[in-house]
């Protein structure tokens, strides 16, 4: 079926992959875009951190080793959807620039489109939608990204969205960007 799609839309497998901090918008816009791409009839999955930290990663915690674990397993479980030709779109802070690259190179750097949601601290502090920055503050939570752990903002993202930005044009945007490449 995924094969006889992609011969009719000449889709490929991709691992797009969202990076930002905590309450920049990630899983929102990641949910949208596949939707997005789901409309267009091609196979997506959705890989996102806090579900795979509830499960299969559940042994990680937030320092840079088990990140980089997370990661790094992230990647391979995305590896394997794009081996089956899914579009995978993996949402994630990944905050070192190091981390990402092994993302990158784990999945081929070919197959990897990097979206960077660039959206302030303050921003992301007043949205707070688990209350984790103020628990941060408080100094309930270590490591925490932005805070007490750094977030290296990609250098050379493939696309970039920035602020209060529109989750619909930014999925769509994502989508012709991939159609295009
Ligand atoms: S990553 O850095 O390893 O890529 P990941 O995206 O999987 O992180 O998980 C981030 C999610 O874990 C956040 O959305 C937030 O809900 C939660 N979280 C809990 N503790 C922390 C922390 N110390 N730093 C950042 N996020 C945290």
């Amino acid at each position: 079926m995924a094969k006889v799609v992609q011969d009719l839309i000449n889709y490929r497998p991709c691992l797009i992959w969202i990076t930002g901090m905590s309450a920049s918008g990630k899983t929102t816009l990641a949910n949208n875009l596949c939707s997005e791409l789901s409309q267009h009839e091609i196979p997506t999955y959705l890989l996102d951190g806090d579900k795979l930290r509830a499960g299969i990663n559940s042994d990680l915690g937030f320092s840079e080793l088990d990140r980089r674990e997370n990661l790094r397993r992230a990647a391979y479980v995305a590896k394997l959807f794009l081996e089956k030709n899914f579009v995978v779109v993996g949402s994630f802070i990944s905050p070192l620039h190091l981390d990402r690259e092994v993302v990158k190179s784990i999945v081929g750097p070919s197959n990897y489109i990097e979206i960077f949601l660039d959206v302030s601290i303050d921003i992301c502090r007043q949205r707070d939608p688990k209350g984790l920055y103020l628990k941060a503050d408080k100094g309930l939570i270590a490591n925490f990204t932005g805070i007490s752990q750094v977030y290296e903002k990609p250098v050379n993202p493939n696309l970039l969205f920035s602020g209060e930005f529109d989750v619909n044009l930014a999925s769509k945007e994502i989508l012709e960007y991939y159609l295009g490449h």
